[in-house]
C-alpha cells in the first residue's frame, strides 16, 4: 500500500514511524512532513492549510490511504474533497469536523443529546459576556474561545477581573482573530482529566487505551495552557470500570448523536475527559489523533494500526478483532523552546539526538525542528517529543529523563513532573470509580 499522511508534527512523525512498521506498506509521502518523517516517508513541502495543493498531490500519488493529522484541513473540508475523488481517506468531513472547530458546536450536541459535561453560556458581544461574569458568584470560571486555538483559546480564571480581561482580549482586540468572535464561559469541573481516544467508521467504535496529557507549562500543573506539555500511558487510576463508563455515557451517545445529526464520522474521535466520583464529564473532543497522546500510544499499540484505519475508512471496523496493546507503560516528555507557549526562540541547533536512537525502549518524534544544512534546528515551540517504555511509571520516567538529558540546545526546557501527578489523589478525587477492579 502506499499511504499518504497530512500534517508534519510529532504525531505525525509518530504515525509515519508506527505505519513503517506495516507489512502493507511499501511507501508512505507526507505532507509537510519533518525532519523525522523524512527519515521514513517522502516529504512533499505542502502546508497542512493548503487545501487546493493537497488536493493536488493526492491526485497526482493516489494513495491507497489518506490519513489527515491536524485539525486545521480537516475543518477546511479537506477529507469531503479527497472523498469526492474516490480515495479513501482516514478523518471526518467537515461537518464531523467541527466538533473540534467549534467549541459552542460541540456543547450544542453534548447538551441536546445528554452527554455529561459542565453548564456554559454562549456569548457574541463582549459587554454581555462581562456583566455575565460580573455577577458570577462561583469562581473559577473557564472562558474559552469558540473556534480553532491550537489549544490556547481556554483559559480558566480566578475573578471576574480576570475573566473581563480575557474577553477583551478575545472579543475587542480579537487576539485569536475570528476564532474569538464567540466565546463559551464553562463552569470549572474539578477532577483529573484524562484523554481518550477512539477509532470510528461512524458505526462501531475502537476505543484505545488512555492516555494523560499535562496540559499546563510548568511542574505542578502551573501557568497558561500549552498544546501539550506531556503524556502517560495507561494511568493505574483509569481502571477498565471507568473506561466502561466513558464508552456508555459519553463515546457511544457521541457517536449515536453524530448519527441522529446526519454526520458520517470516519476517523478519531477524542474525548478529553475530566473525572471525578460523578463520573467523567466532557471537557472537549477533537477530531484527530491527539498530540502528545498519539506519541504514546502508537508505541504502546502492538498491533498494526494500519488495517484498523483503512476499515474505519472502508466503514468495516466491525470485521475487526481488537488489537494487541504492549503492557509495560509509556512515558512521553515534551521538550520545548523557550518562550514556548508565548513567543519563543527559533533556529537553535539541537545537539546530542542521535545519542538518543542508541538507547533502548527510547524513541524520540520530532515536532518543531526543521533541517537546515546538516543541522537540524528548532523551528516550533513543542521541539520533540522523548517517549520510553518501562515496566511501570518510575521506570519509563526515568528512561525518558535520562533520554531528555542527552539532548541540548539554547534554552531547552521541559516538564519534570510528567507521569507524577496524582495516584494518591486521583484515587481520593475518584472515589467509587477509583474502587479495584470488580
Ligand atoms: P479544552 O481545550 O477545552 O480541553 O481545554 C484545555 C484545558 O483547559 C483542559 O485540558 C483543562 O485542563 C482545562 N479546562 C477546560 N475546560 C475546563 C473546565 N470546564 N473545568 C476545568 N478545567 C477546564
Ligand atoms: N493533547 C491535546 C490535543 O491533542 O489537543
Amino acid at each position: 500500500m502506499k499511504l499518504l499522511v497530512v500534517g508534519g508534527g510529532g504525531r505525525e512523525h509518530a504515525l509515519v514511524w508506527k505505519f513503517k512498521s506495516s507489512p502493507l506498506v511499501q511507501e508512505i509521502v507526507c505532507a509537510p512532513g519533518n525532519p523525522g518523517t523524512a527519515k521514513l516517508a517522502r516529504n512533499v513541502d505542502i502546508a497542512v492549510g493548503d487545501v487546493a495543493r493537497l488536493v493536488e498531490l493526492a491526485q497526482k500519488e493516489r494513495p491507497d490511504l489518506v490519513v489527515i493529522g491536524p485539525e486545521e484541513p480537516l475543518v477546511l473540508g479537506l477529507a469531503d474533497r479527497l472523498r469526492a475523488l474516490g480515495l479513501r481517506v482516514f478523518g471526518p468531513g467537515a461537518r464531523g469536523a467541527r466538533i473540534e472547530g467549534s467549541k459552542l458546536y460541540a456543547k450544542e450536541i453534548l447538551e441536546r443529546h445528554r452527554i455529561p459535561t459542565g453548564g456554559y453560556k454562549r456569548f457574541d458581544r463582549a459587554g454581555v459576556a462581562k456583566s455575565y461574569l460580573e455577577s458570577c458568584k462561583y469562581w473559577p470560571q473557564v472562558v474559552k474561545a469558540d473556534g480553532l486555538a491550537a489549544g490556547k483559546g481556554v483559559f480558566v480564571c480566578q475573578d471576574a477581573r480576570e475573566a473581563c480581561a480575557v474577553v477583551d482580549t478575545l472579543m475587542e482586540q480579537k487576539k485569536l482573530g475570528a476564532a474569538g468572535d464567540q466565546i463559551v464561559i464553562e463552569e470549572f469541573l474539578e477532577g483529573q482529566e484524562v484523554s481518550v481516544l477512539s477509532i470510528t467508521d461512524g458505526r462501531g467504535l475502537l476505543i484505545l487505551e488512555p492516555a494523560i496529557d499535562h496540559k499546563q507549562v510548568g511542574d505542578g500543573d502551573s501557568g497558561p495552557n500549552t498544546g501539550g506539555m506531556g503524556v502517560l500511558s495507561p494511568a493505574p487510576w483509569v481502571t477498565r470500570r471507568l473506561m466502561r463508563q466513558i464508552e456508555s455515557r459519553v463515546l457511544l451517545p457521541t457517536l449515536h448523536a453524530l448519527t441522529i445529526e446526519e454526520v458520517e464520522f470516519r476517523g478519531l474521535l477524542y474525548a478529553g475527559l475530566m473525572v471525578n466520583d460523578g463520573g467523567p464529564r466532557v471537557l472537549e473532543f477533537n477530531c484527530r489523533f491527539g498530540d502528545p497522546e498519539t506519541q504514546v500510544l502508537v508505541r504502546r499499540f502492538k498491533s498494526d494500526l494500519v488495517p484498523y484505519l483503512v476499515a474505519a475508512a472502508d466503514g468495516k471496523l466491525a470485521e475487526l478483532e481488537p488489537p494487541e496493546w504492549e503492557s509495560r507503560v509509556c512515558v512521553g516528555v515534551v521538550m520545548c523552546a523557550e518562550g514556548y507557549p508565548g513567543e519563543y526562540r527559533k533556529g537553535d541547533p539541537i545537539l546530542g539526538l542521535e545519542k538518543i536512537e542508541q538507547l533502548p525502549d527510547v524513541v524520540a518524534f520530532v515536532a518543531g525542528a526543521k533541517q537546515q544544512g546538516r543541522a537540524l534546528v528548532t523551528s516550533g515551540g513543542r521541539v520533540l517529543c522523548v517517549t520510553a517504555l518501562g515496566r511501570d511509571v518510575d521506570e519509563a520516567r526515568a528512561r525518558a529523563y535520562e533520554a531528555c538529558s542527552l539532548v541540548r540546545w539554547q534554552g531547552a526546557f521541559w516538564r519534570k513532573d510528567i507521569g507524577l501527578r496524582r495516584e494518591k489523589a486521583q484515587a481520593e478525587v475518584l472515589g467509587a470509580a477509583g474502587e479495584p477492579e470488580d
